[in-house]
Parts: structure tokens; sequence; C-alpha cells
């Protein structure tokens, strides 16, 4: 259900494919939480997540945490791409640029839209790679990627001044509640795994509103044991814990604990994950069983 770990690629053979990601910094210090939760929350984005930004003032890091990211997990990837998005119309053209790396009609045969059309479609199919990396360096107002930026099974991490990049996240769950209902088991998924996001963007209290509102939910629909209850409880006795409710956030993990012992076993992945605090994302495709 969870993705915990990806088969590793051989050694020496990753990225096939990296382009235009600026030299690693050999200065650069610290910052390792938000390195750490761009791992994992990153490492499991689904179609369905809009993206995971990385939002704050000018000056404050976000690119060199980009940066950082990539060189340190690359290993984690076949192909990483660095689009500069301060521009929105060149973007096309860093996106046309993968078409031949990727066995696809260039830009000279197909135009630079045709070329970076085929480009999307070939990620969001994940043929013939699946762990891709783009990182859209500076994007400014998030209607301008909307449309460009895949949603399949590789991540996308995004550098913005920008805040409305949060308000993007939520206008995703609710545009999909609103097709399918608040119960439908798309937009409980969906929910779960952007309380990660508003996490990943430095949002406890929103993380944990969502995550709150999700766990009663699922517990009513879908009983207290079932599994996405699980990792939804598991996820939120983080978020608590990061907006300082210590003692409700240790019930919450020993609860889970137990519960994941007595269900899916205390050796299953997943519960393994949330010993660990680690965040447990789940996939909306393939359907959920
Ligand atoms: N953790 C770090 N360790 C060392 N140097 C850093 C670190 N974070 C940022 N820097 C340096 O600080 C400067 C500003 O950082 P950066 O360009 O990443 O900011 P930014 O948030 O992307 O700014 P802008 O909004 O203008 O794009 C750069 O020279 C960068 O190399
Ligand atoms: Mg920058």
């Amino acid at each position: 259900m969870t993705s915990p770990e990806r088969p590793l690629p051989a050694a020496g053979s990753v990225p096939l494919i990296w382009g235009n990601v600026p030299q690693r910094n050999k200065n650069f210090t610290g910052r390792e939480d938000i390195l750490d939760r761009l791992q994992q929350g990153v490492a499991s984005a689904v179609a369905a997540v809009l993206a995971h930004a990385l939002q704050g003032f000018g000056g404050v890091g976000k690119t060199a945490v980009a940066i950082e990211y990539a060189h340190r997990f690359r290993s984690d990837y076949e192909l990483v791409w660095w689009i500069p998005a301060d521009d929105p119309v060149l973007v096309p053209s860093s996106l046309a640029a993968l078409a031949e790396p990727l066995g696809l009609q260039t830009a000279m045969a197909a135009g630079i839209e045709g070329a970076a059309a085929a480009v999307l479609d070939a990620l969001r199919r994940g043929e013939p790679y699946r762990r891709w990396l783009l990182i859209f360096d500076n994007a400014d107002q998030p209607e301008d990627l909307n449309e460009i930026i895949p949603r399949g099974p590789g991540d996308v991490l995004i550098t913005s001044r920008n805040h409305r990049w949060q308000s993007a996240v939520e206008t995703s769950l609710a545009g999909l509640e609103a097709r399918l209902g608040r119960d439908h088991h798309y937009s409980l998924i969906l929910a779960t795994n952007l309380a990660s996001d508003l996490a990943a963007l430095d949002q406890p209290a929103a993380a944990r509103a969502l995550g709150e509102d999700t766990l009663g939910r699922l517990r009513s629909l879908m009983g207290d044991d079932y599994p996405l209850t699980l990792g939804c409880a598991a996820n939120l006795s983080v978020d608590l814990r990061a907006d300082g409710a210590v003692e409700e956030a240790d019930r919450l993990a020993e609860d889970t604990r137990a519960r994941y012992a007595a269900t899916l076993g205390a050796g299953h992945p997943d519960a393994e994950a949330a010993a660990e605090g680690r965040r447990l994302d789940f996939d909306i495709d393939p359907p959920f069983i």
C-alpha cells in the first residue's frame, strides 16, 4: 500500500538523465529537517497530489535546498531535470529539451509545444522512466504552471516565493471532494496525503486540522483498524507532535502501534514506518483494494 522502499538502480548507472541541475554547493550546511521531510514526502508523491513546494521569502535558501536534495538523493532517480521557472514562457522549451533523451520527437520535428506535450505525457505514463524528479525553480503564480506540472509516478519539487502554492495544494483536494464527495475513497486518500504536503510546507497546524478531520471520517466509515485509518492516525501523531500537542501525539501513536500489531502485524512496512515516526503515503492509482 505504501512504497517505503524503492528498488535502487544499479550503482553508477543513475540517474540516466541528469539535466541542468546547478552544481552542488560544497558549503551547504544544516536544513537536515527539511531535507528529511522532503525525502519522506516527495519520495512517495502520488498522481493527484499537486506538488511539494518550497515556499519562502527571497534568499532564505529555497533553491539551495532543492539543489542539495537533487544531489543527495540522485541515486533514487532515473531522471532528474531542473527547470528554471522564473519566466513561465520558457518552461515549455526546458521540458521540450527532454524529448531527445526520452526518445521522443524533438522540438525541431514536433515544435516546442508538441515536444513538451509529448514529454509530459511520457512522464505521466511513467514510460520509459517511472522514477523521475522535476524541479521547477522560482515559480511565481500557481496558475502559470498548473497545466504543465506532470502528475504521475515521479516527484515534483517547486521553489517559490509565493505563499499561494499552499492554497493550490488545498484546492486540488477541494476539487476532488466537489466531484466525488468528501467520503469517496479517493478523497480520503488524497486528504491523508495532502496533510503530508501541508507538513512539508511547514504548516503543522493545517496538517493537524486536516488529519483530525480525515481521521474522524475514516474511523466512522471504515473502522478504527482499517489500514488507511491507521496510516492517517500515524501521520496525525507526527503532526500533533509538531504542533505542540505532545501527550495527545504519544497517546495516538501508542494506540496506533497496538492496532498495527493486532492487525497487519508489527513487522508490516506501514507499522515499521509508523513506529519510526516516518510518514505514510497512499497510492491512488492503481485502485485501492
Ligand atoms: N543551507 C545553506 N548552506 C549554505 N549556503 C546556503 C544555504 N542556504 C542558502 N545558502 C546560500 O544563500 C544564498 C541564497 O540562497 P538561495 O538562492 O537558495 O535562496 P532562495 O530562497 O532561492 O532565494 P530567491 O527567492 O531569491 O530565489 C545562496 O548563495 C545560497 O548558496
Ligand atoms: Mg531561488
